[in-house]
């Protein structure tokens, strides 16, 4: 009793007052709290809890939780969000008798907010700071008792770790709610949940849904397929009987990074740029901002192609300025001149009927209503004729709005734009009659003006999609997204090139730490920069002993280039059939043979997607400084697309490692690069291309292999130059898995996790049949008249 007694006061001392502020604690228990400038800071150091307000002219402060680490003042979790206190000292957050947190405003003696948790424990409660920004209240003496935790009641932050799930049982969903303003953390207008279907929806007001991560197809989300796991974050999805969710979390927790939903209405994934103090964001959607539904309010226009996307329509104005500067443009415009049309008549000034602005190229606002009218005249009659009728279009037909014009989008280019008349009082528009030289004049100096603003606007939007460019470098998952002056002159302005292979051209650089790279210049690519960014995303998630790693990319303009760890050994077809000095030993060829083979079968088996090489031969093959295999240019088909075909199929060569059922037009699976391999293999075996084409004939040496296998001589097809030097058992081994993965019928030929098995002589192989189709198979690999399209199944998922 003694000891724990004094260990109470001794706590109790520590976090009087004035200690407080020099030795601050990370949890608060019965009988403590938190008020004027005291804090909790979490045992790692990295969050802090306390009162805050981000705007220092008001009254309002909010319990909440901010990095420790980040210099700009960034919440990520607030406690009173819609209930401000007024004075901090005044105000205390304790553990109240029923064992919840809460907040209470001693000047008015209210509860302002609370935990409002069912505690069902006897001893008292805790409420502890985590060092992953999590404050969890629970049982003071069985941490594994939790009655809440801010993580599962978010604001507008999604932090790494913490999960936005729908609860099947009670069907409650949780909801990142945008901020009111970036000072105001009141709910805001914007919401992510999730939908009973699984997927992800941002929503404007809990009502309109204008953006969804679509459907979870196993591994990612359809509309989003650059979210999948990483070097930089692993993401779960859960769907059980009790909740439905999507997690991710940060695997260097070093790297400061959030996810919110910002006041713009996009969600946004941010990292903390130390070097530059700032916040950096890497990643947003929906990616255009006038895709957020009324973002620009009542009577507020939007324009991508401006810098402050909202503007008010002509004859309005902001209704609030001040909180169109803090970002919030929900509030949108107003009319700066009363219509004539409802109008008290007695008043000389709304004589005049009122007029039309017309207003062309925009999107047509929601909700118009179709008239029945046969002219663009009666459609203007019909809208001058009802007070409440505030534009109209005549497009396909005559369409009219009552009320609020909401989601006008000018300079658009959509199927659905069209032009649109805005009524306004007659005053706000030129009348005909005064048209002279002088506002002729007036009209040269307006347009002048003009000009120099689109001028203005657009060297600034230049610099801030350069910007976006240069934010995107840091990280996309797992790869480094480089410049394309960077790579320039890392490889000296690609001076030193490795081979032009399929697709492009191979140079070396160094990078800064004095890692070796190599940088593929892919040629012909016609695909869009974000279909790009996610199938390399994808090809960035792909790590195998046996696969060239990919480090990174740069996609500028047309540029699309790919940067992988440089292999110092080249390629394998330059040790096969090129040099005669330093002949590959047996067992280094054997060792080759079985990486290759594991690194096809991670590919085909082990990914989450089934990749289909479609390009297996030895130029392929790359070998690193310890002569260990590592398959290249996997994905490339998926990348390329439909140019792949092309480039391939005029590649000098190439066409001796493609299945009959690729000649034949046939459908393609996995079994087409088990037949590359296992021509392949011949020629590891042999030391010699598979095909020699010469004037006196032509010779091809699978099917003499197959006869030598079936007659098991074997040892005949061994490369002369090893002089018999080989262990014969992986030899016959090795051409009898050869001669299995070429056979004509690819339910015939073994997978490649079965080809593992057989060189790792965990299989018995027995002898193959000889292919019939090998033997009527000569093509000259000059003649081009063979039509091979690419499969599909090698490009598309
Ligand atoms: C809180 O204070 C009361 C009275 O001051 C005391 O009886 C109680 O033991 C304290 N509880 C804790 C956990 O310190
Ligand atoms: C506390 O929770 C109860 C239901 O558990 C709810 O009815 C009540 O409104 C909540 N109070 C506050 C202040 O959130
Ligand atoms: C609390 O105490 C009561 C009576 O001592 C006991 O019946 C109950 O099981 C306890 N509850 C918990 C959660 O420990
Ligand atoms: C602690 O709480 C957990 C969760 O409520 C419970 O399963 C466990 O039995 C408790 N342990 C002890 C020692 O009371
Ligand atoms: C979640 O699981 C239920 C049944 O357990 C299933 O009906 C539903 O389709 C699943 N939803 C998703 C998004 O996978
Ligand atoms: C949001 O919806 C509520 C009704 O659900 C409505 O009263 C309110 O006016 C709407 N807000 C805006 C900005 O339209
Ligand atoms: C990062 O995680 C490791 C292991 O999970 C842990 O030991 C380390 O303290 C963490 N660092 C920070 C800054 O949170
Ligand atoms: C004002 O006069 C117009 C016709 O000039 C009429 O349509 C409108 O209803 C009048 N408004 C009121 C409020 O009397
Ligand atoms: C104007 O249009 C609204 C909406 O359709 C309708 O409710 C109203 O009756 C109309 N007013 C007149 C004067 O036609």
């Amino acid at each position: 009793m003694g000891p724990a007694c004094a260990f109470i006061v001794l706590m109790f001392f520590l976090i009087s007052p004035s200690i407080c502020a020099s030795h601050a604690s990370d949890s608060i228990t019965t009988n403590q709290s938190i008020s004027g400038k005291q804090k909790l800071i979490s045992v790692g150091g990295n969050f802090v809890l306390g009162f805050f307000t981000k705007d220092e002219s008001s009254a309002k402060f909010y319990i909440g939780i901010w990095y420790k680490k980040v210099s700009e003042l960034t919440p990520v979790w607030v406690a009173n969000r819609a209930t401000p206190v007024s004075d901090t000292t005044k105000s205390l957050l304790h553990i109240s008798p029923d064992g919840n947190l809460a907040l209470l405003d001693q000047s008015i003696n209210s509860l302002v907010w609370s935990t409002n948790a069912t505690i069902s424990s006897n001893s008292s409660t805790v409420a502890v700071l985590l060092d992953n920004g999590n404050l969890v209240l629970r049982d003071a003496d069985n941490s594994s008792n939790i009655f809440w935790q801010s993580i599962e009641n978010p604001t507008h932050t999604w932090l790494s770790g913490g999960k936005i799930a729908l609860n099947k049982i009670t069907g409650v969903s949780q909801r990142l709610i945008s901020w009111k303003n970036s000072e105001d953390p009141a709910p805001g207008l914007f919401s992510l949940e999730i939908k009973k279907d699984g997927q992800y929806q941002i929503q404007w007001n809990m009502s309109k849904s204008y953006w969804t991560t679509g459907l979870w197809d196993g591994r990612a989300f359809t509309k989003v397929p650059e979210m999948t796991s990483g070097y930089m974050c692993d993401y779960t999805y859960v769907n059980n009987s009790e909740e439905n969710y999507f997690s991710y979390t940060l695997k260097d927790n070093s790297t400061i990074s959030r996810l919110i939903m910002d006041v713009k209405g996009q969600i946004k994934m941010l990292i903390w740029e130390e070097v530059n103090q700032k916040w950096i964001q890497f990643w947003s959607e929906p990616e255009a901002q006038c895709e957020v539904t009324a973002f620009c309010g009542p009577f507020g226009s939007c324009n991508e192609q401006t810098l402050q996307k909202c503007s008010c329509v002509k004859g309005f104005n902001q209704k609030s300025p001040k909180d169109w500067g803090l970002g919030d443009y929900s509030g949108g415009c107003v009319r700066n001149k009363r219509l004539h049309c409802g109008a008290n008549n007695n008043s000389a000034s709304f004589s005049e009927q009122d007029k039309f602005f017309q207003m062309s190229s925009v999107r047509l606002p929601d909700l118009g209503q179709a008239l029945q009218v046969s002219s663009d005249h009666e459609c203007m009659l019909a809208c001058l004729n009802n007070c409440s009728c505030t534009a109209y279009a005549y497009g396909a037909g005559c369409t009219v709005w009552y009320g609020d014009l909401l989601n006008l989008q000018e300079q658009y280019e959509g199927l659905d734009g069209g032009t649109l008349f805005i009524r306004l009082a007659a005053s706000e528009l030129p009348s005909h009659h005064k048209i002279g030289s002088v506002s002729g004049l007036v009209a040269g100096v307006v347009a002048a003006v003009v000009v120099v603003v689109a001028v203005v606007v657009f060297i600034l939007s230049v610099t801030i999609r350069r910007r976006r460019r240069r934010a995107f470098r840091l990280v996309n998952g797992a790869l480094v997204v480089f410049r394309y002056s960077d790579l320039q002159r890392v490889t000296k302005n690609f001076s030193h090139k490795l081979g032009s292979g399929s697709f492009g051209s191979v140079f070396k650089g160094v990078l800064l730490d004095s890692t070796a790279i190599a940088v593929k210049k892919l040629e012909g690519l016609r695909q869009g920069e974000k279909q790009f960014r996610a199938e390399v995303s994808t090809l960035g998630t792909i790590q195998h002993v046996n696969l060239v790693p990919l480090r990174g990319f740069c996609v500028e303009g047309t540029k699309r280039l790919l940067v992988f760890d440089y292999m110092p050994n080249g390629s394998l077809d330059s040790h096969l059939f090129h040099s005669n000095d330093n002949v590959l030993d047996w067992s280094a060829r054997y060792r080759i043979a079985l990486g290759i083979a594991r690194g096809l079968e991670y590919l085909h088996e082990k990914c989450r997607e089934c990749i289909i090489h479609c390009d297996i031969k030895p130029e392929n093959i790359l070998l690193d400084a310890e002569f260990n295999p590592k398959v290249a240019d996997f994905g490339l088909a998926k990348l390329l697309g439909r140019e792949f075909s092309h480039v391939l199929t005029s590649m000098r060569g190439t066409i001796g490692y493609l299945a009959p059922e690729w000649i034949l037009g046939l459908a393609i699976t996995p079994k087409a690069d088990v037949y590359s391999f296992g021509m392949m293999l011949l020629e590891i075996i042999s030391g010699k291309r598979n095909a020699k084409w010469s004037e006196n004939g032509s010779h091809y040496f699978p099917v003499e292999a197959a006869m030598k296998v079936n007659e098991n001589m074997a040892h005949c097809l061994l490369d002369e130059r090893l002089e018999g030097n080989a262990n014969m058992e992986e030899v016959n081994t090795s051409s009898r898995v050869a001669c299995w993965c070429i056979q004509d019928m690819e339910n015939q030929r073994p997978t490649m996790g079965m080809v593992v098995q057989m060189l790792e002589g965990l299989v018995e192989v027995t002898v193959p049949p000889i292919s019939v189709f090998l033997q009527g198979l000569v093509i000259d690999p000059e003649d081009q008249s063979h039509n091979l399209e690419i499969p599909a199944s090698c490009y598309s998922s």
